[in-house]
């Protein structure tokens, strides 16, 4: 129970890694708020979770529009009474194109839009609340695609995800004496449910090549993208402010 009487805001919350995150925080004992704009999710997300036996709160709400977050934050800490963990999970390629020519000005706005401005509105309203808590941990989603070049998505993703390991660092240095901790994690290919189809429809020779670019042959459970989120997110961690942990099979080594 690393996180009894903690209150954690999850955003992607409603399915996903988030969703998974928020369970196993739940699991130990956080009370958890998710936010996230597909409606349809954020209900699938509360039933899981008060399934579980979890406290739990949600709130349909687009990471782009600061003024929605901001609200949405200050209501979860009216509510909850407090707010101690940030884990900023929505984001991704968003279905836009990989390749130059077809990717449109749109497409480039809303990636850089939810992943950078998504991660800074989340975390810019939840820092008042961590201060008045005494603490906090807030834990940043890059991706491989930003740590290194990525066959699978493109240019708009690779210069956000790369974007928020520079925000994490900055942001860390700034509150780190409020003691507040911010870290990234870096994923590599994990197949939550959107991502399983795209897996299993590829050949067996797309698939070999994949998994022979990971050292450990294989591709990853679920929890071991949600166990080293929880460790940066716990006390464990708890002198480790503005770092990224690669969790990859060893497909990115950094220098
Ligand atoms: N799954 C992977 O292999 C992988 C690898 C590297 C990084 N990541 C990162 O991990 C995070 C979660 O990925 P996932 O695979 O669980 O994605 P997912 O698409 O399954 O879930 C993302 C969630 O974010 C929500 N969301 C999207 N745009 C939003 C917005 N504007 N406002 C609020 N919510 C919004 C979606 O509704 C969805 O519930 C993302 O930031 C992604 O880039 C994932």
């Amino acid at each position: 129970m690393r996180f009894a009487g903690k209150v954690a805001l999850v955003t992607g919350g409603g399915g996903g890694l988030g969703l998974s995150i928020a369970e196993s925080l739940g699991r130990e004992g956080a009370a958890i708020a998710i936010l996230d704009a597909n409606p349809a999710g954020v209900e699938a997300g509360l039933t899981t979770l008060h399934g579980a036996g979890v406290t739990a709160r949600g709130q349909v709400v687009d990471v782009r529009d600061s003024a929605a977050v901001h609200t949405a934050v200050d209501a979860i800490a009216a509510d909850l009474g407090r707010i101690d963990i940030l884990i900023a999970a929505a984001g991704g390629s968003l279905g836009t194109p990989r390749d130059l020519e077809d990717i449109s000005p749109a497409d480039l706005d809303m990636v850089i839009d939810v992943n950078i401005k998504g991660t800074y509105h989340c975390s810019a309203a939840c820092v008042p609340h961590m201060r008045a808590a005494g603490g906090g941990s807030i834990v940043t989603f890059s991706s491989i695609g930003g740590r290194s070049t990525s066959p699978v998505t493109g240019i708009p993703y690779a210069a956000a995800k790369a974007g928020i390991l520079g925000l994490t660092r900055r942001l860390a240095r700034e509150v780190g004496p409020d003691n507040i901790r911010v870290n990234a994690i870096a994923p590599g290919l994990f197949l939550t449910g959107r991502l399983q189809g795209m897996f299993d429809a590829m050949s067996e020779h797309d698939r070999t090549e994949v998994l022979d670019s990971i050292p450990l042959r294989r591709m990853p459970q679920i929890s071991e993208c949600v166990d080293p989120v929880l460790f940066l997110a716990s006390d464990q961690s708890s002198y480790i402010t503005g770092a990224v942990l690669d969790v990859n099979g060893g497909r990115f080594m950094a220098g």
